[in-house]
């Protein structure tokens, strides 16, 4: 082991180790195990970022396909309404496969184990490959939509399971910055699905079935890498109750012959479980004490995701190509990039600032970068330069996106709930984001061909709206425990009750 470490702790000199036994501030530094270990699960979240972006560029070839399909099958062209449906069907499924994924998390993570439920999801990786890359073999665009479900039920397991492990594997003082890597994931895995659409790559009409069927790649590697890679010490311990095995992979992933604070913890937040009762989802909406903080965490949701930026990702080359751009492909490639960058940016500034900022920022900055779009769109034929405009706003509206509404509901949701309530309460907004996932893949088409390019003044409508929801209703949950949150719960609904012990622990992974 010691040989591949990068090496500030070799194990093999066990006098070094012992001598740092006081304190814990070896236990906080990468090692080549934990490194691994997190990379391999976060190719998950390429996956999902991927497959999130990868119909975007193609649309027009593979609406082509299907149109000649439809020839073949019934001796006319389909008509434009049907092809919406079909195209609009082939991007939304995803999100539907997503709900039952996202439902199906925590029954695979907790009977499978955390590593092993990543590594036989890549089934689902692989048989989706192969509907898709086959479908224009077999002339069917039944494939091509079956295999978009069952890759969107791959990316809800995986957008629970990589957090999970991640969380679960790093030291806490890593545990922010290297649970941001799922994030960055899935804008790399949109960006290189971006790059691969380009029409001299793959995004032609020969070889766009492999383009789509590229999802195998990844997860051949992690078939390959996650047999490396050591189960969640958490999962061992709390599921299991196999202390001793625990304690093993703690010691390779920390690189440190003692590991007994890490297990102090764990068993801590163990007892702090067992102490506070599980809240199921219908309590959830029952009880005073948690019907505000829910509501709150299904309109943030809803508010990422009816910002419209999948209408972005999922359709920007079409959008840009309204627009008069000339080479759309490439502006979809740009807000890829500004994409990625300002995740970057946002992962410092994320656990800095306030939460409840942030998430105004983002959103005021998205209202004002659709109204930009929409006059742009409007004015595109009487002034040129205005496809510039409009590429500006589009990318200035991916920027705000990832400053506010991509990353700060994640971060609220898991603030505002206790151990007890958190898991139905991360249920509940998971499926909120899938289901508004879908309405926007789903509709957008429809409603564009409506309103022209009117259509963003709907997302800013509602853009303002949830601003003005956030100003109003979203307490700032940064540096507060959950006693200080639901006391000010409390100063808005004085009537209800709310019993103190329910929000009484601060647990572990509210830190990021
Ligand atoms: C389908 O293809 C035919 C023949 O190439 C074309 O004339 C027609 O406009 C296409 N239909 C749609 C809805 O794109």
């Amino acid at each position: 082991m010691s040989a591949t470490d990068p090496g500030k702790h070799p194990l093999s000199q066990p006098s070094e180790t012992t001598s740092l036994v006081m304190g814990r501030p070896s236990g906080e530094h990468l090692t080549f195990q934990l490194m691994m270990a997190v990379g391999t699960a976060v190719i998950g979240s390429l996956q999902f970022g991927y497959n999130t972006g990868v119909i975007n560029a193609p649309q027009k070839i593979i609406e082509g396909f299907y149109n000649k399909t439809w020839y073949d099958r019934y001796n006319e062209s389909i008509s434009a309404t049907s092809l919406t449906t079909l195209w609009s069907s082939s991007v939304a499924i995803f999100s539907v496969g997503g709900i039952f994924g996202s439902f199906s998390v925590g029954v695979f993570a907790n009977r499978l184990g955390r590593r092993n439920s990543m590594l036989v999801a890549n089934v689902l990786a692989f048989v989706a490959a192969a509907f898709m890359g086959f479908s224009k073999m077999a002339a069917s665009w039944e494939m091509l939509i079956i295999g978009r479900f069952i890759v969107g039920l791959y990316s809800g397991l995986s957008t629970g399971f990589v957090p999970m492990y991640v969380g679960e594997i790093s030291p806490t003082g890593l545990r922010g910055a290297l649970g941001t890597l799922h994030q960055l994931g899935i804008v790399v895995g949109i960006l290189i699905a971006q790059v691969f659409g380009i029409e001299s790559i793959l995004g032609n009409s020969e070889l766009w079935p492999f383009l789509l069927s590229f999802t195998f790649i990844p997860a051949v590697l992690q078939c390959v890498l996650l047999p490396l890679c050591p189960e969640s010490p958490r999962y061992l311990l709390i599921n299991q109750n196999e202390e001793g095995k625990a304690q093993d992979v703690l010691k390779k992933l920390r690189g440190l012959d003692d590991v007994s604070s890490d297990m102090k913890d764990m068993k801590e937040e163990s007892r702090q479980m067992m102490r506070e009762k599980k809240v199921t989802i219908m309590e959830l909406f029952k009880s005073p004490a948690y019907r505000q903080p829910i509501f709150i965490a299904i309109m943030l949701q809803l508010s990422q995701q009816l910002s419209g930026i999948n209408a972005v990702f999922y359709y920007s080359t079409s959008i840009f190509e309204k627009a008069g751009v000339s080479q759309p492909v490439y502006a979809t490639i740009g807000a890829g990039v500004v994409n990625t960058a300002f995740t970057v940016v946002s992962l410092f500034v994320v656990e800095r600032a306030g939460r409840r900022s942030l998430h105004l920022t983002g959103l005021m900055g998205m209202a004002v970068s659709a109204v930009l779009m929409t006059i742009s769109m409007k004015l595109i034929d009487q002034l040129k330069w205005m496809s510039y405009v409009c590429i500006a706003s589009i990318f200035s509206f991916v920027a705000f996106f990832e400053i506010g509404p991509g990353p700060i509901p994640w971060f609220i949701v898991a603030e505002l709930f206790s151990q007890g309530p958190r898991p139905s309460a991360i249920a509940v907004a998971g499926f909120s984001n899938w289901f508004s996932n879908f309405l926007v893949g789903m509709c957008f088409q429809y409603v564009e061909q409506l309103c022209g390019p009117y259509v963003f003044i709907i997302f800013t409508v509602m853009l303002v709206g949830f601003f003005i929801f956030t100003y109003f209703k979203v307490p700032e949950t940064k540096g507060r425990t959950f006693d200080e949150i639901a006391a000010s719960f409390r100063q808005t609904t004085a009537s209800e009750k709310y019993a103190p012990e329910e929000f009484s622990s601060l647990g572990v992974d509210s830190q990021f």
